[in-house]
């Protein structure tokens, strides 16, 4: 057996990490050999596969190894070639960029089976010069980060734990505006992908039937009141099936609103795909139609509510969210406070 578990990249695709088990960087296009598998109806030889992708026979057997290690479960057959009976429900680069319909948001990805945040793997990357696209994706996190300096529940293998690098040529104080856009991406995603009925609650909490199923936490680095690049993290709760106590009575997941579990590469794919052409159209100037979407998402609008902003609690009429993304409350006839952040607690 060649594939090692611990370091399974190829010459194309292999980086090295501090962080404990697999990890991979892909740059587009996924695993050729993969690809055949995947396209093929039944058994592939090897000496097919060789010649089509220009590889030798051994090179071929290595990467079905590889493959194997990561999950796939390849069929051989002395007589018959390879098989692909199943593909893992992993995050893998593979199983992100194999079908990924977007024009420029396809990595390179960063997948790593355990790290402490993945908003803080992309953040090293964008400080030493990653390029827009880039992903890093994790199955668990261990100090998984939710706004307000929260922990982000972070269970390996359940949920979306993902972070893109963006470099809008932007000043920061559109960055609510990202922050909004991105939410509308996700409810749009769990629409297309997993037939849900999100609901958002400002600024960003993805909710479903009442409870939240995931956050965005956006992150930024500027330079001379440009934006130097932008981190967008997205923690989507899929396949939990419990949460501690602190938030059982608040958070949800796909599995448990919608009673089916779900394999989260597509979802990460739609994800992506919806993101691309909404951030396509507010790099030119279009977020008023994307505010115009995400108000009919919104839950809070027009309903009485408390937010804490810091120490303070500002009561009253959610009214509406201005063109800059933040929320408009009237906290008595005629008065109306607009708040940037803080998040609405009843
Ligand atoms: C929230 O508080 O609602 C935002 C939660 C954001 C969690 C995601 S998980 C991927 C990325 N990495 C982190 O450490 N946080 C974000």
């Amino acid at each position: 057996m060649n594939s090692n578990p611990k370091n399974p990249g190829s010459p194309r695709s292999r980086t090295k990490t501090n962080f404990p088990g697999i990890s991979i960087t892909s740059t587009p296009p996924a695993d050729p050999v993969l690809q055949a598998l995947k396209a093929a109806a039944g058994f592939t030889s090897g000496e097919t596969l060789a010649a089509r992708l220009g590889l030798s026979r051994m090179a071929v057997w290595k990467r079905i190894n590889r493959l194997k290690a990561l999950g796939y479960v390849i069929e051989g057959s002395p007589r018959l070639g390879y098989r692909l009976l199943e593909a893992p429900d992993k995050l893998l680069p593979e199983e992100i960029v194999h079908g990924l319909q977007t024009q420029f948001l396809r990595g390179p990805v960063h997948y790593f089976e355990s790290l402490p945040s993945t908003n803080d793997r992309a953040k090293e990357l964008a400080a030493a010069g990653a390029p827009e696209g880039t992903l890093v994706v994790a199955e668990g996190q261990s100090a998984g980060r939710g706004r307000l300096g929260r922990q982000w529940e972070s269970p390996p293998g359940l949920g979306l734990y993902v972070s893109l690098l963006l470099r809008p040529p932007l000043p920061p104080h559109e960055l609510p505006q990202i922050t909004l856009t991105t939410a509308v991406a996700v409810a749009r995603a769990l629409e297309r992908a997993a037939g849900a009925a999100p609901e958002i609650k400002w600024p960003n909490d993805l909710l479903l039937a009442g409870k939240k199923v995931g956050g965005i936490l956006t992150e930024m680095e500027t330079e001379s009141d440009q934006i130097r690049y932008l981190v967008v993290g997205l923690g989507l709760n899929v396949n939990n099936r419990e949460f501690p106590e602190e938030i059982a009575g608040t958070a949800t997941s796909l599995a448990l609103a919608l009673g089916r579990s779900f394999v989260r590469a597509p979802l990460l794919q739609t994800w992506l795909e919806e993101f691309e052409g909404l951030y396509q159209r507010f790099l030119a100037r279009q977020f008023p139609a994307i505010l115009e979407e995400w108000k009919r998402y919104a839950v809070t609008l027009g309903t009485r509510v408390t937010v804490r902003q810091g120490p303070a609690l500002i009561r009253g009429l959610a009214r509406d969210v201005a063109p800059d993304g933040s929320l408009l409350i009237e906290t008595a006839p005629g008065e109306v406070v607009r708040v940037t952040s803080g998040e609405i607690v009843s």
